[in-house]
């Protein structure tokens, strides 16, 4: 019995012997198995890490040479450019439904500075309407304006033509009572002649009439593309009791040009870079084969290109993914390509895609969720913000710093990652002034105005955008030569207000 308790013990023992040893190897084997795997994703992490790390050092590289390479236009491009646009003015002269629309204004005087008269204006550039009451005084040479400004609501852009003329009759309507401080029944705007601006594309049929043949701008209201937008005026004045009838329908490069020839007579084009941008310039009637409007006495024709439209067809200016994202997701995909790489609307949008292409690819903002920051969302990137991104010429690009963080939820940014930001802007910036230099060198050419001429610019973009005019400058020597010391770029300002008055002024002459 004890022999078997011994045994027994024994077995006992064993077993438990057995049992602890095989727990313990278990046990060490479970830890080292568990260590071995934990090494191993540890090495295999770091050396992913690693691959991760390279590749991403590459691609970042790549991507870096290649956001460089893209938009940058070298000058055989940009002659290129430059001679294709002169060939498509001559084009658009000939005959309609050619990409350069060259839409003769019928405004064929330039004024002489000695127009005097009170006038009224109205001015439907993009997001604000302006009514303006403008006094040309007796000695021609100065201009007094009283104005009301409107926020077109993007409702209202996209709603129906009705809405839009009833808000415009409104707002003439305000205008008369508050600043002219007059009663809208008693006034008679026979004396007051009114010059309507409207900066879209217009088949212009006389100097007060005319059809929108697109929108432009963001604008998709409808009922008014193929309308004469004057009669949609005065149908809205109409229904709100207004005796008012408009003596000239404008476009803002018109404008432009007629209200700084009025102070400088060598002024021969006006050019917008704003919200959009065009321009428009004096042509020889001779020179235009589709005018069919007769004899003119002064052998002229202002010419309004509508250029923004410039390349839709995609033969010269070689186009980024990021401006073929921009185009797809756009109210106008196809349309307006010049305008779409130029102008004040486009260039925030544009270097956003940029930005957050840089950051899906891990190339700035790495440790950041694209979706928690704000540069996901759409035209969030304002092109004022890039003005202020170049203007930041700080050690640290403090501003910078503060804008990512104010405006994009982008925070504790390196140095690194925000000099990209300010070189993503400098590129975008860039070539948008190189390609506006480009359609001026083309103006003067079709002009044949190389020994001299006045180009006036109004619009943000020009005005306020850093550097944008030396650029501009710059391109211009590099198309031109030393004639580009000829070429006098003259900043205009409310071209859309004094021009529509002076167009108005100057109707009678027609
Ligand atoms: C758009 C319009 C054009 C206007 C320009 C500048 O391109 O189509 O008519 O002149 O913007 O405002």
């Amino acid at each position: 019995m004890s022999s078997d308790l011994i045994s027994s013990s024994n077995l006992f023992f064993f077993n438990h012997t057995l049992t602890f040893i095989f727990g313990i190897t278990t046990g060490v084997t479970i830890f080292t198995i568990l260590r071995t795997l934990q090494d191993f994703k540890a090495t295999s992490q770091q050396s992913t890490n690693n691959a991760v790390k390279t590749v991403a050092d590459q691609d970042a590289e790549y991507i870096k040479k290649r956001i460089e390479a893209d938009f940058t236009i070298s000058r055989e491009t940009l002659l290129r450019v430059t001679k294709h646009i002169v060939m498509e003015m001559k084009r658009g002269l000939h005959s309609d439904g050619q990409t350069l629309k060259m839409i003769p204004s019928f405004v064929t005087n330039l004024p002489k500075g000695t127009e005097t008269g009170s006038y009224l204006a109205l001015d439907l550039g993009g997001s604000n309407f302006r009514v303006c009451e403008i006094l040309l005084s007796t000695d021609g040479t100065r201009v007094r304006c009283r104005q009301k400004k409107f926020i077109v609501s993007e409702e209202l852009k996209k709603g129906t033509s009705e809405m839009l003329f009833d808000f415009f009759a409104d707002a003439v309507d305000i205008f008369i009572r508050e600043v002219l401080g007059e009663s809208t029944s008693d006034f008679n705007a026979e004396y007051k002649k009114l010059g309507f601006t409207f900066s879209f594309p217009i088949k212009q049929t006389a100097l007060n009439q005319g059809t929108l043949m697109v929108w432009t701008k963001g604008f998709t209201t409808s009922g008014v593309v193929g309308k004469d937008v004057v009669n949609l005026l005065q149908e809205a004045f109409h229904r709100k009791n207004l005796r008012i009838t408009a003596a000239a329908l404008v476009n803002d490069t018109v404008g432009t040009l007629i209200s700084h020839a009025y102070s400088d007579p060598q002024t021969n084009a006006g050019v917008i870079l704003g919200t959009g941008t065009n321009a428009a310039y004096v042509e020889r009637i001779e020179n235009i084969p589709k005018w069919t409007g007769g004899p003119v006495a002064s052998g002229k024709m202002v010419i309004n290109t509508e250029w923004g439209a410039f390349d839709e067809d995609h033969i010269v200016i070689p186009l980024t993914k990021f401006d073929k994202k921009l185009d797809r997701a756009s109210n106008n995909p196809g349309k307006q390509t010049f305008e779409k790489m130029i102008s004040g609307l486009y260039l925030g949008e544009i270097s956003r895609y940029a930005l957050v292409d840089l950051m899906k690819t891990g190339f700035i903002f790495k440790t950041k969720n694209l979706e928690d920051s704000l540069l996901s969302k759409p035209y969030h990137f304002e092109t004022a913000y890039m003005s202020r991104i170049e203007r930041d010429h700080s050690k640290d690009l403090s501003d910078i710093n503060a804008l990512l963080g104010d405006v994009f939820k982008i925070f504790d940014s390196t140095l690194e990652e925000r000099s990209v930001v300010k070189r993503v802007c400098e590129l975008v910036g860039l070539r948008a002034a190189r390609l506006s230099a480009a359609g001026i060198a083309a103006l003067v050419t079709k002009m044949n105005k190389l020994d001299g001429c006045t180009v006036a610019i109004d619009g943000s973009v020009f005005e306020h955008y850093p550097h944008f005019g030396n650029r501009m400058r710059d391109a211009l020597f590099e198309l031109l030569g030393i004639s580009a010391e000829n070429i006098d770029f003259a900043q205009a300002r409310d071209g859309s207000g004094q021009g529509a008055a002076l167009i108005a002024a100057l109707a009678d002459n027609v």
